[in-house]
């Protein structure tokens, strides 16, 4: 945990750049109150011992000058590969009450993602989809309302109504922050179809819509118990039919026939995805396949969170297997057939929910630096493995791996939002990748296939672009600090020098894999709980590496534990670092109000918005000493607000 110095001093950090705060000593310590909640859990774990032997701390990685010389580097991928999974049933607490008031904190980070990646794609839908229902309003006035919880589920979801109010405020998230989403059909009942979200959802959304899930895990439905026990592939592969079928069937749906369905989503417990292929599923229904997709958690923390039964698992076990490379080859080893299968059948194969452990991961694993290490190792695992993109799940208070949690609703008026370690690793991805859509990733096999330094490299354009140089391992001496030799090209590979004279590296940097919060991404964090309002605080520090280019080397020095990510060309960085930066003001206000208003004028003029005023929700104590004003950087609609808010308590609109 941050000791409060290194606040002050963050913030000192934080007044040299654009962002200006004026917090008080008692912020930070209410801060660091834990309020019980899991995704508040303050549990750190011991890293496990370095290895014995411990691999080598210097190698050498030769990369060709062209990828038309490389092996086995993956499909196309993009920068928006590693997205987002929000159980509907936490939208209005994570996104916004509606269409008019956003989660700012959201936004921010939604907008960081932007910036690297062009875009950002999220799933709303979870279990919580399949017992959802459409209606034009709801008594209470809200845009959804969760009912009785379903006890025969063991992730005790809420069934939900929702109103279309929820399908605007995607629209308006869109427009902001260029968020793509997946929605889903509600399957829990295929006698009683609830198609609203496909009329209303595609109406609305348009092209930001990516697709519709047609059932969640299907493989757990006779689980869940609104199956019978002998539910099997091809009673799916039936259920699919009919719902194809009944959106062709109706007017409401705009864009007919359907194109745009994901299946078969299994969790991979029950069923294996070729049971489902083998029903003939992609060749029966291939015009109405967008994308195949699975869904999968390495392991499992049911028996802690909801007495489920079976043994408590203890979570210092568990957590070295997060910790090596093997974790995501491990995972994706079952899928390898089903991603080439989706190639050879021209669809994308997604991992469409994913993240350390389904019922809400383990504390002090799941909310680890560790997990922001294998988070980022596994996806890129999935994209060298020629999935083309995965979601990485966000429950809500009762959860340890949440990428980023807002404030119990009961505290938004003074805490802010606590960002998770794993989130990091969606920063690493989406520069990794970048903006071209024409980004290849290869797994080095590095230092011998050491698991514990895995390296990828990233060729964009045809042209070695990045390198990804991992090190799981915590050594405080700093004798398994690394130096990573890169060269590009020469005479050992037949071609002629290609090594820059200088590189440009960022650093995923903590002192431990078990660490929580004190986390880097290019010496810039989202800080301890309850302190986030979705802006990357610090100044952004990008390490420059002279390069020999007579020897034609590189030399990249990688902690332990830590990831660099090294940046070939100054195009290969610059495609990932914007001229300017989106964020939207959070403010503090008066504790009643506790809203920043964003006139209509200004969406109007700054992303095409015209219409009723917005009104941003916002997360920061009114008494706690947040005083002097907080100066958006200066993006384009940043830069707008500025001029029309804020300072103290007043609300200026
Ligand atoms: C934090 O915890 C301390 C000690 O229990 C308590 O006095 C204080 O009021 C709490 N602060 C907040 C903001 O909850
Ligand atoms: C949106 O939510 C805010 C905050 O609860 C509320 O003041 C406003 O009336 C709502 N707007 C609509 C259109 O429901
Ligand atoms: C944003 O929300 C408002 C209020 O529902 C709505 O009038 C407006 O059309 C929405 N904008 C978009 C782009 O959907
Ligand atoms: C399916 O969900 C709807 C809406 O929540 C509910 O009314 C219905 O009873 C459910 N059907 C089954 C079989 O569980
Ligand atoms: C791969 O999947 C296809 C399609 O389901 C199946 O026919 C084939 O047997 C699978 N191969 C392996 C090795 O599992
Ligand atoms: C590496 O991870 C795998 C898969 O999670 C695990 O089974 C194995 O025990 C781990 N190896 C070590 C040495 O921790
Ligand atoms: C991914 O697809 C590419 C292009 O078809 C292929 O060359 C490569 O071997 C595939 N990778 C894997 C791991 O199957
Ligand atoms: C917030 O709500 C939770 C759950 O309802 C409750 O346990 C807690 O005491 C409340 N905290 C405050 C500060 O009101
Ligand atoms: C935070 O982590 C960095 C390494 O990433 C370390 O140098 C620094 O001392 C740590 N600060 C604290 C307060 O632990």
């Amino acid at each position: 945990m941050l000791i409060l110095s290194v606040v002050l001093a963050l913030l000192t950090a934080v007044r040299g750049s654009v962002t200006v705060y004026g917090v008080t000593p008692t912020t930070a310590a209410a801060s660091a109150n834990y309020t019980g909640s899991a995704a508040y859990d303050t549990t750190v774990l011991n890293a496990p011992e370095v290895p014995s032997p411990a691999p080598a701390t210097q190698f050498t990685l030769a990369l060709n000058t062209a990828s038309s010389s490389v092996n086995g580097l993956s499909i196309a991928q993009s920068g928006t590969f590693l997205g987002f999974s929000v159980e509907f049933s936490v939208i209005n607490q994570v996104l916004g009450i509606n269409s008019s008031f956003l989660q700012v904190p959201f936004l921010n980070l939604m907008a960081s993602l932007k910036q690297r990646a062009g875009a950002v794609y999220i799933r709303v839908g979870g279990n919580s989809q399949e017992t959802a229902t459409l209606v034009a309003s709801l008594a209470s006035g809200k845009m959804i309302e969760k009912d009785n919880v379903d006890t025969s589920n063991p992730t005790e979801t809420p069934t939900l109504d929702f109103t279309p109010e929820v399908l605007y405020m995607l629209a308006n998230i869109s427009a902001l922050v260029n968020a793509k989403w997946y929605l889903g059909i509600p399957l829990n009942d295929s006698s009683n179809l609830r198609l609203g979200i496909a009329e209303v959802g595609e109406s609305v959304l348009g092209d930001n819509l990516l697709g519709f899930q047609v059932g969640n895990e299907p493989d757990l439905y006779a689980d869940h118990g609104h199956r019978p026990s002998t539910y099997s592939p091809y009673d799916y592969f039936g259920e699919f039919g009919v719902v194809v079928a009944a959106l062709n069937a109706d007017n409401g749906v705009p864009t007919r026939p359907v194109s745009n369905l994901i299946g078969p989503s299994v969790a991979t417990g029950d069923w294996t995805p070729e049971m489902v292929w083998n029903t003939g599923f992609v060749s029966s229904y291939s015009s109405s396949l967008g994308a195949l997709a699975v869904e999968h958690y390495p392991d499992n923390n049911c028996a802690a969170q909801f007495n489920t039964g079976g043994a408590v698992i203890d979570p210092q076990t568990v957590f070295s297997n997060y910790l090596n490379h093997t974790s995501g080859k491990n995972i994706i080893s079952p899928y390898l057939n089903s991603s080439a299968f989706a190639l050879a059948n021209g669809k994308p194969f997604l991992m469409f929910e994913t993240n350390t452990a389904s019922c809400g991961g383990f504390p002090g694993v799941s909310d680890s630096f560790g997990s922001a290490l294998w988070m980022a190792d596994y996806a890129l695992q999935m994209a060298y493995s020629n999935f083309s993109g995965a979601l990485l799940h966000v429950g809500g208070q009762d959860d340890y791996y949440n990428p980023f949690t807002p404030p119990p609703t009961n505290q938004s008026s003074y805490h802010q939002w606590t960002i998770g370690p794993i989130f990091y690793a969606t920063l690493v991805v989406a520069e990794a990748f970048g903006t071209s859509g024409k980004s290849q990733i290869i797994d080095l096999g590095a230092n011998s296939d050491s698991i514990y330094t895995p390296a990828y490299a990233i060729y964009e354009n045809g042209v070695p672009a990045r390198v990804a140089l991992f090190n799981y391992i915590t050594d405080a001496t700093g004798a398994n600090d690394m130096t990573v030799t890169i060269s590009i090209g020469g005479s050992g590979l037949g071609e002629s020098n290609g090594t820059p004279s200088q590189v440009q590296v960022k650093y995923l940097a903590a002192p431990s894999v078990a660490e929580k919060y004190n986390i880097t991404w290019a010496g810039q964090t989202y800080g301890d709980n309850f302190e986030s309002d979705g802006r990357l605080q610090g100044s952004e520090s990008i390490q420059t590496i002279s390069c020999d280019t007579n020897a034609n080397t590189c030399q990249i020095p990688v902690p332990a534990p830590g990831l660099a990510l090294v940046f070939l060309s100054s195009d290969a960085l610059s495609e990932v670092s914007p001229s300017t930066t989106q964020t939207f003001a959070t403010t503090s206000v008066t504790k009643t109000a506790n809203t920043a208003t964003v006139p209509a004028s200004v969406l109007a003029t700054s992303n095409g918005h015209s219409g009723s005023t917005w009104r941003l929700s916002s997360t920061s104590k009114e008494s706690s000493g947040v005083s002097a004003m907080m100066m958006p950087s200066m993006g384009v609609l940043g830069a707008l607000v500025f001029g029309t808010i804020i300072l103290g308590r007043t609300m200026y609109c």
